[in-house]
């Protein structure tokens, strides 16, 4: 089965997102800014990049490499596109996350915005044992009864889905990330205005704390 992904258009992905009635690439972007900020690394790695919402806010000064990883590589040319004044420093890597994550280089920060809904723990682990962060942060949405896609004249782009998503719960996914050898977890939630909410997940590999 093809990942549903590769047939979403990139507009209706960000339209649907950037309504506002849903304001999750806005949301997005912001806490992007923050988990560029919150740690110290050289090297950022971002699961899911999408269109590349947040790149805006990298700093060369302080990020000498940042990775971005998505399925669909259609995205990932509007990308490189958006974000030619990162060249040097940007470096996209097309691979689906469920078998290809033997690809992926090192980083020091590993950011899952969004993306382990779409790939599970299990690959999610195997990613995070290959990349080897010295930090992780994650975030993941809390739906509300009426489903993980928010009402919108995008909607049926997103009927795919189904077949992939499954909601995540921070508990487990913190269950997950302490097997994995990782530490002194800090989360943030963001209220969105459909009742939906997002909830970030930042920690740390034990091996960095010794
Ligand atoms: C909900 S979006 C992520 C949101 C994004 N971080 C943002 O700020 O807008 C999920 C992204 O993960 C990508 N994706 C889904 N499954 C994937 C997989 N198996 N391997 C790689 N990328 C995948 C999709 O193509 C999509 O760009």
């Amino acid at each position: 089965m093809q990942n549903p992904w590769k047939d979403i258009p990139l507009s209706d992905y960000e339209s649907h997102m950037s309504l506002d009635t849903v304001a999750q690439l806005q949301t997005l972007s912001s806490v992007m800014k923050h988990q560029f900020e919150a740690v110290d690394a050289e090297s950022v790695m971002i699961l899911g990049v999408a269109g590349g919402n947040g790149l805006e806010h990298i700093d060369r000064a302080r990020y000498k490499k940042v990775f971005g990883v998505d399925v669909n590589s259609s995205y990932l040319e509007e990308v490189g596109n958006r974000f030619s004044s990162l060249d040097g420093v940007l470096e996209l890597i097309c691979a689906d996350l469920t078998a290809e994550y033997d690809r992926l280089p090192q980083a020091d920060l590993l950011i899952a915005d969004l993306l382990i809904e779409y790939i599970g723990f299990e690959c999610f682990g195997n990613v995070v044992k290959q990349v080897c962060p010295k930090y992780i942060s994650c975030v993941t949405q809390y739906d509300t009864g009426e489903g993980f896609v928010s009402d919108s004249p995008y909607l049926h782009s997103f009927d795919g889905l189904d077949s992939i998503h499954r909601s995540i719960d921070p508990d487990k996914l913190k269950e997950c990330l302490t097997a994995l050898g990782y530490s002194g977890f800090h989360s943030e939630r963001y209220p969105l205005p459909n009742g939906k909410m997002l909830i970030r997940t930042d920690c740390g590999s034990n091996d960095t704390a010794k």
